[in-house]
């Protein structure tokens, strides 16, 4: 079984412009709380830690690839970083009510989202994949049409499967988290779900048992993850800087070999920040 997401076939350009707005990043304030000082400001990161590899608890620890790249980010801009299991509603309502000073959650960063957050610059290319039951049979993205389908609320999980099926079909059920999508699909409730790459990739492997089959579809663009913070957030910049750095110096490579035991496409994620 070869699951290398990388193989999934990406229309790059099409996605380019919708990221220009994400790109700012600001020059002139340097270093954060600086790593100089003694107390580094701490600050209040939410996420939804079903999401394996990106975030997922191990032994009551929330852990993953963002859980690595934000942590090695902070501590180039100088803070600390609080990561607590909020959960995806709970993340984004403590986002816009300024509880929270960071959503780190697989977020894909969109025009919408875009009103309501600030994103840092890109640092993952994602896109919308199907998952099913070998017994569904589902060969492109039309096939979720008549299925019983699975999505996280709120995710563009959901934003995809209502694309095709429509918005308001009773055949798609939302789920509050990605383990309960996935669930869902385990126990037969629905016959598919509608979910990010990496995550249906890593579900199929970890859950041989399972018989679940991974297609995409041409007509997912790709899409990128981004650092959320509050509208307005003074700490963007800073985080904007300290992800250049950690692109340039080797060290996010070193953190996606880890995690995703390939090499990251640095130019593709370069672009997609211009
Ligand atoms: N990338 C998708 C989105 O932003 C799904 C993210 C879900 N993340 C999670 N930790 N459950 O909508």
């Amino acid at each position: 079984m070869t699951y290398s997401f990388k193989k999934a076939a990406f229309a790059f350009a099409a996605s380019c412009s919708l990221l220009l707005a994400a790109c700012g990043g600001g020059e002139e304030k340097s270093g954060g709380a600086g790593s100089d000082s003694e107390e580094k400001k701490v600050l209040n990161v939410g996420t939804e830690a079903t999401f394996a590899p990106f975030e997922f608890m191990d032994k009551g620890e929330v852990s993953g690839f963002d859980v690595d790249l934000l942590n090695a980010a902070a501590e180039e801009a100088g803070y600390e970083v609080n990561i607590q299991n909020t959960g995806w509603d709970a993340m984004l309502a403590g986002l816009q009510s300024g509880q929270l000073d960071i959503g780190m959650s697989g977020i894909t960063i969109t025009d919408e989202r875009k009103e309501t957050y600030d994103f840092s610059v890109p640092y993952f290319e994602s896109v919308t994949m199907i998952a099913f039951k070998e017994e569904a049979g589902i060969k492109s993205a039309e096939d979720l049409k008549g299925k019983k389908v699975g999505v996280q609320n709120g995710t563009t999980g959901q934003f995809a499967a209502e694309s095709i099926m429509g918005q308001n079909n009773s055949a798609i059920s939302k789920y509050e988290t990605a383990a309960l999508m996935f669930q869902a699909l385990q126990s037969g409730d629905v016959e598919a779900v509608v979910t990010d790459i990496a995550v249906a990739v890593e579900y199929a492997k970890s859950n041989p048992e399972a018989n679940v089959e991974t297609i995409t579809d041409e007509q997912f663009v790709p899409e990128y993850y981004g650092i959320a913070f509050p509208k307005g957030s003074e700490y963007k910049a800073d985080f904007d800087k300290a992800l250049n750095t950690l692109f340039e110096n080797g060290k996010y490579e070193e953190i996606y070999e880890k995690w995703f035991e390939e090499t990251p496409d640095m130019e593709t994620l370069k672009q997609a920040a211009q």
